[in-house]
């Protein structure tokens, strides 16, 4: 009793917390937290009625609404939020927000409000307090999109993303003077009209990703941030050629047709520039600098207005002294210009991966000298020209990716001038290995100074024996080496200086092999990662018992078995992945993988590709017959008896031929035995 009436206390002291009005914290259909009620996906074709009236926020996402009838949220007052996503909504009555007095935040996305776009528009204008509308995937026309928006003035954020926009001028938005975020992606959007955003005075971020737009001409919104029209066919960006401050901090121009440079605003403080996935090449030396422009024609209206454009000129781009991430990948770039990163400033990220770079000539002093991350992977370089000892040039360098070119070698002491380096991938070069009288060559690599460096990929340079000494001077923490097939013939020795730093180690088909010399990692205690993989071992390195590995390849092997203590010890302690396949394990000796796979702890990244040899015959690995284990049993255990088997018939054989002979010849034996010991007679 006693116990009943403390229960009850409390309950009184938890519902007095909650709402003032009504004391509901529970309801039949919807989950209540706070103020906000949850009747998500509930096949509620109409607004509750009986829900705290004190709620702020209400979800119907996911019912079966067709219709917001006049007065369904009466009872809600104080609503502020209000989501009503894939209901099927065709129409809002132009009462039905009656008696809301504030709500701020709409979201109608994924309805069918172009049906009765007309009444619906009218409802909406009784929110005069909208903040934030999600209009997106209605199925909208600009003329539906522009009756529903047109008396929103209080609107800050508007979302018309996934309908059916195609062109846009000056009376499709009217009078939203606080909009400050337009998010128009995947419209069909191809024409764009001067003066369409006039009305936005404070618009910040306009999202027009996934359309048509073929170009970008007299571009002028100086008070935009961020402007994203990525995945257009955009060919042109040009700026409006005034002097004008933009505040252009974010531009997004990836995936699109650009040929040349866009034509930046001259004062801006651009910081994000995106120009991946387009075709743009410098284009001034093929025309020896000379002048060459082009001459523009634009159709306004009936107005025909022809500009001449100097394209060729290659430091119109603009002051680009805030920039700090330049993506230039996947374009054309066969060349950057003389000047081109006089004025990058402050680039810290810059990736020009994927172009036809030949050469990169960094020669003047104090170049890019707040760069962290350079990626020049995918291009054609045969030379880097860079006078690094002129003084303070790529001085932050951390990460530096120049895979697949086609370098013998590093600029002359890279490493005694970029001092903080970490990174290097230097992978698919045809690189070759300085010799102590030739180590200022800028065609091949030392590492002896690379103190910084923690990170190297030399992975399918063709290397061949290194000698024993290469890495030394360097505290290497990860190494890949895989894919050099003469690399490690004559086992680990290039690796003696960075024996206790490595922590990751890739030697996929490196060449190792059992009948090279011992294969010895007792060294290597700080190991957690080792690829093995590709490469002709037989027999199982033992020396990698002892190690705390967490990952482990050895894939592509000629192991035909593995140690069972070795699974045993290492099971519920580090390792936790291993790669096994393509061995040839003999089936019958299989007890390692019984051992390692009834326990859970270690995860087998190809468990269904690993197979075993049965006299010739490949099976699974996950399912061997019951036969085959019965073979292999009996082949094991009885072998002695099997021998038994097999010798016996001959042994019986052999003494019963003899007793045969035995008896036939038993006369003459015996004669002849006794001619032998019959004493000389005298004669
Ligand atoms: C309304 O939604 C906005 C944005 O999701 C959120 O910040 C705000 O807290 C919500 N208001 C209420 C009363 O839950
Ligand atoms: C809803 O309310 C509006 C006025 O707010 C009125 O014109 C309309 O007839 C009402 N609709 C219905 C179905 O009652
Ligand atoms: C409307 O909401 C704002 C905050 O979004 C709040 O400051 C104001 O008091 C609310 N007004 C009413 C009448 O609820
Ligand atoms: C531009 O929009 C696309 C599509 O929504 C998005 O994937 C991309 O991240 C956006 N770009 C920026 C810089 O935000
Ligand atoms: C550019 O100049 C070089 C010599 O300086 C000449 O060989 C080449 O033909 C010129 N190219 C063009 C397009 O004028
Ligand atoms: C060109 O358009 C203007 C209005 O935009 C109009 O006044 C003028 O008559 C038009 N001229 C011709 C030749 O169509
Ligand atoms: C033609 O374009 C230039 C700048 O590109 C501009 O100054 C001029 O006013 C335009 N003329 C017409 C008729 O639009
Ligand atoms: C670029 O702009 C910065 C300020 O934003 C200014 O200090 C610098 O002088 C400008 N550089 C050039 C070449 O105009
Ligand atoms: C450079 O761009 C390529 C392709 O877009 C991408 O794969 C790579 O990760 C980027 N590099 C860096 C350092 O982010
Ligand atoms: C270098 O770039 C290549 C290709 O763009 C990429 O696969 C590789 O992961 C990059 N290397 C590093 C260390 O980021
Ligand atoms: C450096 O010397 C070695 C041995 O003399 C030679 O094989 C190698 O090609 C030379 N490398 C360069 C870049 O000159
Ligand atoms: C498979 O096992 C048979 C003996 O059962 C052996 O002769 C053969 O070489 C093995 N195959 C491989 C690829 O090791």
């Amino acid at each position: 009793m006693a116990l009943i009436a403390v229960i009850f206390s409390i309950c009184i002291a938890f519902l007095d917390t909650g709402w003032a009005t009504k004391p509901t914290t529970y309801h039949s259909i919807c989950k209540l937290k706070k103020r906000t009620a949850d009747c998500n996906g509930r096949r509620l074709s109409s607004v509750l009625e009986d829900l705290p009236a004190g709620i702020e926020e209400l979800f119907l996402d996911a019912n079966v609404i067709q219709t917001l009838s006049n007065a369904s949220f009466i009872q809600y007052q104080v609503l502020q939020n209000l989501s009503l996503c894939a209901n099927g909504l065709e129409l809002i009555e132009p009462g039905a927000f009656l008696g809301i007095r504030n709500l701020s935040l709409l979201t109608l996305a994924n309805n069918f409000l172009s049906l009765s776009y007309s009444v619906t528009a009218a409802a909406l204008w009784t929110l005069t307090s909208l903040r934030r509308l999600d209009l997106s995937g209605n199925q909208l026309t600009e003329l539906m999109m522009g009756s529903l928006i047109q008396h929103l003035s209080s609107l800050e954020s508007l979302s018309i993303a996934r309908n059916a926009i195609m062109r846009l001028d000056d009376s499709h938005f009217r009078n939203l003077p606080k909009l400050q975020y337009l998010d128009l992606q995947q419209n069909y959007i191809f024409e764009i009209e001067v003066g369409a955003f006039e009305s936005m005075p404070v618009l910040q971020q306009l999202n027009l990703a996934y359309n048509y737009i073929p170009c970008i001409v007299q571009f002028d919104l100086a008070q935009l941030r961020v402007l994203n029209v990525s995945n257009n066919h955009i060919e042109w960006f040009l700026s409006a050629e005034n002097d004008a401050s933009f505040e252009l901090e974010t531009l997004d121009l990836s995936y699109n047709q650009l040929l040349f440079f866009p034509l930046l605003p001259k004062l801006n403080k651009l910081q994000t520039l995106l120009l991946t996935h387009n075709h743009i090449n410098f284009y001034g030396k093929f025309f020896n600098n000379s002048k060459s422009s082009v001459q523009l024609l634009f159709l306004d209206g009936n107005i025909t207005n022809i500009t001449n454009q100097e394209l060729w000129e290659e430091n119109s781009h603009g002051n680009l002294s805030s920039l700090t991430f330049l993506d230039m990948s996947w374009n054309e770039f066969s060349y950057l210009p003389d000047h081109f990163f006089e004025g990058l400033i402050s680039l810290v990220y810059l990736n020009i991966s994927h172009n036809c770079l030949k050469t990169l000539n960094i020669e003047d002093r104090e170049m890019l000298n707040t760069l962290m991350d350079l990626d020049l992977s995918h291009n054609l370089l045969s030379e880097l020209q860079m006078n690094l000892d002129s003084g303070g040039s790529l001085t932050n360098l951390r990460k530096f990716n120049l895979s697949t070119n086609s370098l013998h070698g590093l600029p002359p002491q890279f490493f005694i001038y970029v001092t903080k380096i970490t990174t290097i991938d230097i992978s698919k070069n045809p690189i070759q290995i300085c010799f102590p009288h030739n180590a200022t060559s800028p065609n091949c690599v030392t590492f002896n100074y690379a103190n910084s460096l923690r990170n190297l990929v030399l992975s399918g340079c063709d290397l061949s024996m290194l000698h024993c000494h290469f890495f030394k001077g360097t505290s290497l923490t990860y190494l890949d080496l895989s894919n050099n097939p003469r690399l490690l013939i004559s086992g680990l020795g290039t690796l003696k200086d960075i024996t206790s730093s490595i922590q990751v180690l890739y030697l996929r088909n490196t060449g190792l092999s059992a009948a090279g010399t011992k294969v010895d990692f007792s060294a290597f205690q700080k190991l957690i990662s080792l690829d093995l993989s590709g490469n002709s071992l037989v027999y199982f390195p033992e020396s990698l018992i002892d190690l705390k590995l967490y990952t482990l390849d050895l894939r592509m092997n000629f192991f035909h078995t593995l140690p069972q203590y070795f699974m045993e010890r290492q099971l519920g302690k580090s390792l936790h992945v291993i790669y096994l396949s393509e061995n040839p394990y003999d089936c019958c000796k299989m007890g390692w993988w019984d051992t390692l796979h009834s326990h859970g702890t270690i995860h087998i990244g190809d468990m269904s590709d690993i197979t075993c040899n049965y006299s010739s015959r490949f099976i699974s690995a996950t399912d061997i017959p019951e036969s085959v284990h019965h073979d292999c049993r009996w082949l094991t255990a009885n072998m002695t008896l099997l021998y038994l088997v097999l010798i016996l018939p001959t042994c019986l054989t052999l003494l019963f031929t003899f007793v045969i002979i035995f008896l036939i010849f038993r006369q003459n034996i015996l004669q002849m035995l006794k001619s032998r010991h019959r004493k000389p007679s005298s004669y």
